[in-house]
């Protein structure tokens, strides 16, 4: 109570002292020293415990630049320990050096490394001294390194030793390595803590709101200190809006929390439309000194689960039109990329989508990042196994001794995200048929209350007949999840009275991208438990939405009911893209994933186009498949569209008829006799043409397209391009069919790190220089190598197509 009124008059003083505030953030010089750590690590595949000497030598090691996953980089085997689950890629052990010096003056700072993520069993040495060992692959973690650091010149001696051999130990490809960014930061001895900012808004309205901030202060010094904490509000111009400073102390060698309170007239509200982001920075000064700073990321956004009306953000009724995915970045395997998350999330934005799920594990700090400023729901998930295994080697094994610091870091470092909506405690968790869930779901929602109280905590729950879920029957949840099973929704609020539900996970249907079998026609695979899949003899499965697991749904199922049912949150689809692993229903040499609504690629699949037309409010219309069959072949041509009443085809000029949807329906269909030409489509309102849509018969091939994302990119090592090629005819019309092996050269300032054609069944590697177009498709990747030159990318196919090049600038 105290404490609160306190707060108030802060409160009070922080309004009125924003004008006079003398201190002016920006003029100041950083005082934390926040360094990549990324650049020239030596690394070896196998064991090699002596590397934490000084005097080890890594002559026959390789030098590289972080993030890094060995995975990606070997061959597929069939024999491979890592099994279908993870794709068939290697696995194993490896370690990783790294020999550096820190200037003089850092002598009397607080240095730490922290790591974002290593998969995994990693065991980080400094100088021949270990500072502890992490099993979970997933989590972000860090060391402080400054009692075992030489100064003056002398060198430093980081090793990493990365165990992950001990196989199958997931249902997804993981990756090898430390895959995820590290940093080393430096600060003086008194700073704030690792994750040691909470900000939380405690009232918003359009008005007014509340900010409440904790912050964690360390004091590494011998002595007790005095200091003056200044707490300062930026909006998305970097302008102060609001601040608050006291006056604190805090004794030697602890930690302590300082609370501010503040309030800001007419804040903009964060949403999923307009991500509108302002940011607190922490100063702590001893005297005028400042000693520390450290950024914190707010939102201002209000939301609300509701039994009957479902999800609402900022007072608005939305539904929650998630994906869910996986990390790996496709050819770039586990690597994180800022700029491979970015992509990813634009495709998924101009589909409509407005969430995601972070399935089934801690993502990185780039996702979480790009969720804010690009305006996502996050669904923010911990675990796929508690106690309990699902695979032999899985996180069950370190649950006991892990899983309450791993579930408390988590929390941590996500909390201050204002896309983050929810706190899944586990994924399709054994538990629920165990009596033993309670206790444990119990004992999860303490630990993530006693960090947040401001989201639900939830679970994605398999078993919704509540005397056999124990996940349920804790009572400790706020928000139930439910994984599949569409057609049970509707009796849900009878038999879940009171709850508020979401569909944490649906459909699991599999499509190829540009394959089609005729006649189309819904087929479930298998109908049971190991019952063969009846599919095709290249391990292609069709792209009508109409191929699906037995447990779940086709696109258009699970869309219908979800649309009509107002009590239900959201759903997330299983997946966004394909991802590597789980290649069912299909054995080797299927590697990746079917499920994806775009391929592993990222190139949309057809299905693609029914969500645009469904979640955003751009026109659509668009027709599929391609217009390359054989004369007289009968072929199902589907059309997508919206914002119009009906949609007429043309083929060759001739009518085929007018249709529009009837009832529920998503998708219009003809079933047309080919003939060579046009295949065209035109959308009208009130008579009125809306949008047309044509394709064109391909003929010869004459040249190779190249298509790149970006015309610049930054010389910084880190900065991809991703360029679509394709062979076109004299017309530019896309050959569908295309198969041809294409070869490619980078020059200039990039280098190519990853090539891919979407394709669940290709065996040739990522890193290949060349690939074969797939359904006429596929994508190069390049990075920039650092050289301040232009990247020139030739193409070269069979001897009858002339190369072709294309050109991105760096700056
Ligand atoms: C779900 C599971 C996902 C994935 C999916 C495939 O039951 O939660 O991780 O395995 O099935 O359909």
């Amino acid at each position: 109570m105290i404490k609160h009124k306190k707060n108030l008059q802060k409160t009070v003083i922080a309004i009125s002292l924003l004008l006079l505030s003398t201190i002016g953030f920006s003029q100041e010089k950083k005082a934390r020293i926040i360094e990549d750590f990324n650049k020239n690590w030596n690394f070896k595949l196998g064991d090699y415990p002596t590397a934490i000497q000084s005097d080890f030598k890594t002559t026959d090691w390789r030098t590289l630049q972080l993030p890094h996953d060995w995975s990606i980089e070997g061959a597929f085997d069939k024999d491979s320990k890592t099994k279908q689950a993870q794709g068939f890629l290697p696995a194993g052990k490896g370690w990783y050096r790294k020999v550096f010096t820190v200037p003089a003056n850092w002598k009397n700072k607080s240095v730490s490394i922290e790591f974002d993520g290593v998969f995994k069993n990693s065991e980080v040495f400094i100088n021949g001294h270990s500072l502890g060992i992490r099993p979970n692959g997933y989590i972000s973690f860090g060391y402080d390194l400054s009692k075992y650091l030489n100064f003056d010149k002398k060198e430093n001696v980081i090793a990493v030793k990365v165990d992950n051999d001990a196989q199958p130990n997931s249902r997804w490809y993981t990756g090898s390595g430390i895959y995820r960014n590290v940093r080393l930061v430096a600060s003086e001895k008194l700073h704030v803590g690792k994750w040691g900012t909470f900000v939380t808004t405690p009232e918003v309205a359009a008005a007014k709101s509340k900010i409440h901030l904790e912050v964690t202060i360390d004091n590494d010094n011998g002595i007790a200190k005095e200091f003056k904490l200044v707490t300062s509000i930026l909006n998305a111009e970097n302008k102060e809006v609001a601040s608050f400073t006291s006056t604190e102390k805090i004794r030697a060698k602890t930690s302590e929390k300082k609370i501010h309170d503040l309030v800001l007239n007419q804040p903009k509200l964060w949403s999923t439309e307009n991500p509108y982001l302002y940011k607190v920075v922490t100063k702590v000064y001893e005297g005028s000194k400042l000693v520390d700073d450290y950024e914190t990321p707010l939102g201002f956004r209000f939301f609300d689960f509701d039994a009957e009306k479902g999800f609402s953000l900022n007072g608005k009724p939305t539904k929650i039109l998630g994906v869910c995915l996986h990390h790996d970045n496709g050819a770039l395997g586990a690597v994180e990329n800022i700029h491979a998350v970015r992509r990813k999330l634009k495709i998924l934005k101009e589909m409509g989508t407005n969430a995601i799920r972070m399935s089934h594990n801690p993502h990185s700090l780039e996702m979480m990042q790009l969720c804010d400023e690009m305006g996502f729901i996050v669904q923010d998930e911990a675990f796929d196994v508690w106690k309990k295994k699902k695979v032999t080697n899985d996180y069950h094994k370190d649950w006991d001794a892990w899983h309450k610091q791993d579930l408390e870091d988590f929390i941590k470092r996500d909390r201050n995200h204002p896309s983050v909506m929810m706190w899944s405690i586990g994924n399709e968790i054994r538990e629920q048929f165990d009596s033993t869930g309670i206790a444990i779901t119990r004992e999860l929602a303490k630990i993530v209350k006693s960090l947040d109280t401001t989201r639900p905590v939830t679970a994605a729950l398999t078993e919704n007949i509540i005397e056999k879920n124990f996940i349920y029957q804790s009572g400790a949840l706020d928000l139930l999840g439910f994984n599949y099973k569409h057609e049970d929704y509707k009796d849900f609020p009878e038999r879940f009275k009171g709850q508020k539900i979401l569909a944490s996970e649906s459909v699991s249907a599999l499509e190829t991208r540009g394959h089609y079998d005729f006649p189309d026609g819904i087929k479930a695979w298998p109908t049971k438990h190991g019952a063969a899949f009846d599919g095709n003899a290249d391990w292609t499965v069709s792209a009508y939405d109409q191929v699906k697991s037995y447990w779940g749904a086709t696109h258009e199922e699970n869309w219908k009911t979800i649309k009509k049912q107002d009590f239900m949150a959201g759903t997330f689809i299983w997946t966004g893209f394909d991802y590597i692993g789980e290649p069912d229903p299909y054995p080797y040499p299927a590697r990746s994933s079917y499920f994806g609504i775009i391929d592993l690629a990222g190139l949309p699949k057809d299905v693609y186009y029914m969500y645009k037309s469904e979640w955003t409010t751009k026109p659509v219309l668009y027709i599929f498949p391609h217009w390359n069959w054989k004369a007289g072949q009968e072929v199902d041509v589907w059309a997508y569209y919206n914002n119009a009443d009906e949609v007429e085809l043309f083929l060759n000029g001739k009518s085929l008829g007018k249709k529009s949807k009837q009832n529920d329906d998503l998708h219009i269909s003809w079933r047309v006799k080919f003939e060579p030409g046009a295949i065209k489509a035109v959308s009208r309102k009130d008579g009125k043409v809306v949008l047309e849509a044509a394709i064109h018969t391909a003929g010869e091939a004459s040249k190779i397209d190249l298509k790149a994302d970006k015309t610049t990119i930054k010389n910084d090592t880190y900065d991809l391009v991703y360029v679509t090629v394709s062979i076109v005819d004299k017309d530019g019309n896309l050959l569908p069919n295309a198969n041809d092996l294409i070869n490619f050269e980078v020059l200039g300032g990039g280098k190519l790190v990853g090539v891919d054609n979407g394709y669940q069944a290709n065996l040739d590697s990522f890193k290949a220089s060349s690939c074969k177009l797939f359904n006429g498709k596929c994508i190069v990747i390049i990075q920039s190598n650092g050289k301040n030159e232009a990247i020139q990318l030739k193409a070269s196919g069979g001897k009858e197509i002339p190369i072709s090049s294309i050109e991105v600038k760096v700056q």
